[in-house]
């Protein structure tokens, strides 16, 4: 009996083992890890889809060895409206002590323009933790048609998320004067670009071996040359990565004539974004596509979100689409290390999936598609 005790003892402390004393046995009452998530659920559809993702989290969780513990923050256009702030000033130290963050969606133009909500919150969540990849998978589910008439496709984004074209440095003069100047400066530093298609590499060496990187070099000579170059640069020291560089516009017709032919593509961050909007729209709409805002060192948490936003036009209606959420949460687990639990998110949603639920746009309420992947998940 005391051998075991001690080799109980010996357990790694990740583990976190506890072992309870019986005259009989020793019983294991707990082994748990505890991840402790920031729900961000925000506006529109984005606190029902978050609610599904959470309790598909936890219900994976509970036939797993770890725990989850979930802190609600109420921050959103509505906490805008009460409080004059999207959230409070220390909100980013608020989250930093937590494992990762789940969000559902900001935005609620016709309460508060997007110019404030977006900037109070959910950008300088990406800046201040340098979540400075945007991955976005795009794929067809099982089950799921889309609008292309091939199904043979599976890509990955790798949107730069932390400067570019967002990088806010510009301003106004002469407002409201015909003298009107607005200036939006994109800036491209040699650590962001290199940072990211490095990250871009990493993925296709993991992946198919090819790598699109994506600029508009032919009419930006300044950043969009040097962001060419960079990709050249880095192409020597993965020789064994295929590496191909094409204008957006050239990319945007490509993703819906030939995307069988796209492994990793990696643009910078306005370009990725409008790239994925187009990624969800050929693997069946903005309710399938999922995201994740990661600090690849890991140095400090990560985001997980869908693609999509609020959903002004369907939201109250109980018919958002959650498996972008859900898809967002197990990405969130295989970030953890949890990966087998992600596996199993990923599953039960291709179980459902396969069989018609959620593949249509309004079809499903989004209760009745969460309820089948939590049966799924059993
Ligand atoms: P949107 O993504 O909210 O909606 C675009 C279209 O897709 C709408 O017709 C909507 O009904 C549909 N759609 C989106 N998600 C869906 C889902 N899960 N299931 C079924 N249909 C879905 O884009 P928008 O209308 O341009 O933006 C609305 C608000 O959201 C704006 O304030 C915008 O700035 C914000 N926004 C936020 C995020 C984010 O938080 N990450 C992303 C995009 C837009
Ligand atoms: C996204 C969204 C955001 C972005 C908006 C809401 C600022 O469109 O996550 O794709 O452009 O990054
Ligand atoms: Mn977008």
């Amino acid at each position: 009996m005391m051998d075991l005790t001690r080799s109980l003892l010996h357990l790694p402390m990740c583990l976190r083992y506890q072992a309870e004393h019986t005259t009989r046995s020793i019983r294991i009452v707990s082994k748990m890890k505890t991840y402790s998530i920031a729900l961000i659920p925000g506006d529109g559809i984005g606190p029902a889809v978050t609610e599904a993702a959470w309790q598909v989290v936890e219900a994976v969780a509970r036939g797993a060895d770890f725990t989850v513990h979930a802190t609600r923050l109420p921050w959103s256009c509505d906490h805008y409206l009460e409080t004059g702030a999207m959230m409070p000033e220390d909100g980013v130290e608020i989250l930093r002590g937590r494992d990762a963050i789940l969000l559902g969606a900001v935005g609620w133009p016709r309460k508060v323009p997007d110019s404030i909500s977006l900037h109070g919150l959910l950008l300088p969540i990406r800046k201040a933790f340098r979540q400075y990849a945007n991955i976005r998978p795009h794929r067809l589910l099982p089950g799921v048609e889309g609008p292309l008439r091939k199904s043979e496709f599976d890509i990955l984004c790798v949107r730069e998320n932390t400067e570019g074209e967002y990088s806010g440095a510009g301003g106004r003069v002469h407002q409201g004067t015909e003298d009107e100047v607005a200036v939006e400066t994109a800036i491209f530093t040699r650590k962001g670009v290199e940072r990211i298609l490095r990250f871009g590499f990493e993925q296709a060496r993991r992946r198919r071996g090819k790598l699109a990187s994506v600029t508009k070099s032919n009419a930006q000579r300044h950043s969009m040359v040097f962001w060419d170059e960079v990709t050249h640069e880095l192409a020597r020291e993965y020789s064994d990565v295929e590496v191909t560089s094409y204008h957006i516009d050239a990319m945007a017709a490509r993703m819906v004539m030939a995307p069988e032919t796209l492994d990793v593509v990696v643009a910078s961050n306005l370009f990725g974004d409008v790239l994925t909007d187009l990624g969800a729209a050929i693997q069946g709409g903005l309710g399938f596509a999922a995201s994740a805002n990661l600090n690849p060192d890991r140095s400090t948490l990560s985001m997980f979100e869908p693609v999509h936003g609020s959903a002004p036009d369907i939201a109250h209606l109980g018919i958002a689409n959650p498996i972008a959420a859900i898809w967002s949460a197990s990405m969130m687990l295989d970030h953890l290390g949890e990966t087998d639990a992600a596996a199993r998110i990923m599953q039960a949603i291709e179980a459902i999936t396969a069989r018609g639920m959620g593949t249509v746009p309004g079809e499903h309420k989004t209760d009745d598609i969460t309820r089948a992947v939590l049966t799924a998940l059993h």
